[in-house]
């Protein structure tokens, strides 16, 4: 696809699970010269573009990021996910929150259309659990969800206050085979690729009957960039849009696998992580993102599982 229109982009995370597959989407609509990572002290192989260093914590350093690169647009995906904020909750508060904070702060000054993600982790065990609506009871309770929440509220109010055009999404748990994500609790139904390739079997951290909101990367990028380029009268939530594409227990998700590897074995040991899973909705009701800008998924179950298959297949023999 060609420029759509002229850009200068800066996106913080560009190195996790998303940054990897929604860099080079953003590199060939906007152009690679205006695509900027603000990237760590590694970088992966498959990186080339555009790339400075900083800490969204940091203020003044990111002011300068922006001004020197002419800004026009943050994707502003660096965060602790559920897990790993359980681990580390005050770093999980400093990182997610101050950096959204700042992020905020530089769009009122430059102007910046900004997005950010935020997720299922939103809701909690008093939220109704099955095709959960778009404004309903928010009582998260991991420090992730508690971010994300705050995070949300935090958006509309400098929406509100400031008419800052920031955009965001709830994402549901993201399945994609180019960087393996890190830290999540929806993260058994990557994982399980990468066993059931490498090794033939695998240790699921929650119990089979499980069932939590997925969807495959290809969706999600597709959500985002509709979302950004969709005309600003049209984003009626300011807050954050409820997104979805398929939910299955972790047993359908073994089930569907066998079909293409009948020899997998899956056995099930929960783990603390299974208690962040319980307090997430099954399915989710994202009729508002379907109506107000046009949001549908391509993505089931069996096309799901049949590309992560193939892809992760090549990736490993490489
Ligand atoms: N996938 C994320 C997690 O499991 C939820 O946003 O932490």
């Amino acid at each position: 696809m060609k420029s759509v229109r002229k850009e200068r982009i800066l996106i913080t995370g560009p190195f996790g699970q998303i940054g990897s597959e929604l860099v080079p989407a953003l590199q060939e609509r906007y152009g690679k010269e205006n695509v900027i990572a603000l990237g760590h002290v590694t970088i992966p192989d498959w990186y080339d573009g555009k790339m400075v260093t900083g800490d969204v914590r940091h203020l003044d350093s990111m002011k300068k990021i922006v001004q020197e690169n002419s800004i026009t647009q943050i994707y502003h995906l660096a965060s602790l996910l559920s897990a790993t904020g359980e681990s580390k909750p005050s770093m999980a508060w400093d990182i997610n929150m101050t950096g959204l904070k700042n992020v905020l702060d530089l769009a009122v000054e430059f102007r910046l259309r900004v997005f950010w993600p935020s997720s299922i982790a939103v809701f909690g065990p008093t939220t109704p659990k099955e095709n959960t609506p778009q404004s309903t009871v928010l009582e998260p309770t991991t420090m992730y969800g508690v971010t994300k929440l705050a995070g949300e509220v935090l958006c509309q109010y400098y929406h509100l206050k400031f008419g800052v055009d920031v955009r965001s999404l709830r994402y549901p748990g993201i399945i994609s085979w180019k960087a393996e994500p890190g830290g999540g609790t929806t993260d058994y139904a990557v994982t399980i690729f990468y066993d059931a390739i490498q090794k033939g079997r695998y240790e699921c951290f929650v119990r089979e009957s499980t069932v939590l909101p997925m969807m495959y990367m290809d969706d999600a990028i597709k959500a985002t960039l509709q979302l950004m380029e969709a005309p600003s009268n049209k984003i009626k939530v300011r807050t954050s849009y409820n997104l979805a594409a398929i939910s299955f227990s972790a047993k359908e998700l073994e089930l569907e696998i066998q079909k293409k590897m009948p020899g997998l074995k899956v056995t099930y040991r929960p783990d603390n992580r299974q208690e962040i899973a319980d307090s997430w909705p099954m399915s989710i009701d994202d009729s508002t993102a379907r109506g107000d800008w046009g949001w549908k998924h391509d993505f089931d179950l069996p096309l799901m599982t049949k590309v992560m298959i193939e892809e992760l297949t090549q990736k490993l023999s490489r």
